[in-house]
């Protein structure tokens, strides 16, 4: 399953709803942390493009954990994403929509998930043909009443609210009908990664499943 286009995302994000956002900082834990959320249910994984081990986790990810769907986030230019998609990445989020990175993603084969925080960027991504895009800082851009309020003029466009989600907001983001899936980190606490608690982490997936 190979998604191309951005509005084929939505299918596929629609069916899970949580997409774990992970930073993989010692990459020893890449393998068995996208296992251990996969076992809970999660297997859209965002992997940012933050820290020295991230492409080569993106890398081991695909070849050792045959059902996740990796992708990469924070691709802030072209060239983050063309090493992202040469690690294998299947689908690319940024927190933002430049128009540089939206032009050259119009010729990638794999879908852009841009971000927006305002109607102004909204219509933006609307104009280039994106139905779909993240709604980042959620929190802090104004959450569930900013979503709402984007919802009548801008019909057209399905959010994947990131930033601030976590699984005390979590059902009433996606009440919202606007809102295909949400993005977050809290399903793999950087404490458990470290202990190498991934049973715990597969309960925090179960849970955000549930
Ligand atoms: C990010 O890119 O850092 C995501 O938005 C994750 O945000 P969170 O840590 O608040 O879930």
């Amino acid at each position: 399953m190979q998604p191309a286009l951005n509005s084929d995302l939505i299918a596929l994000c629609r069916k899970r709803r949580v997409i774990p956002v992970l930073t993989i900082v010692d990459i020893a834990h890449a393998v068995p942390l996208a296992r251990a959320l996969v076992e809970g249910g999660l297997d859209i994984l965002e992997i940012t493009l933050r820290t020295p081990a991230a492409l080569d986790a993106i890398r081991r990810m695909v070849a050792d954990v045959p059902g996740a769907i990796v992708g990469a986030g924070t691709v802030l230019t072209p060239a983050h994403a063309e090493s992202a998609m040469a690690a294998g990445a299947r689908f690319l989020v940024s927190p933002g929509a430049t128009g540089r990175l939206l032009d050259a993603a119009a010729k990638w084969p794999v879908p852009l998930l841009p971000g927006v925080a305002t109607a102004s960027e909204a219509m933006a991504v609307l104009e280039r043909g994106l139905t779909f895009a993240k709604f980042f800082p959620a929190e802090s851009a104004g959450g569930i009443p900013a979503l709402k309020s984007l919802a009548g003029p801008l019909a057209g466009l399905a959010f994947c609210p990131t930033g601030g989600v976590g699984q005390a907001n979590l059902a009433a983001y996606l009440a919202c009908p606007n809102v295909v899936c949400v993005g977050g980190s809290w399903v793999a606490p950087q404490a458990l990664v470290d202990a190498g608690d991934w049973a715990g982490i597969t309960k925090l997936a179960r849970a955000a499943r549930g």
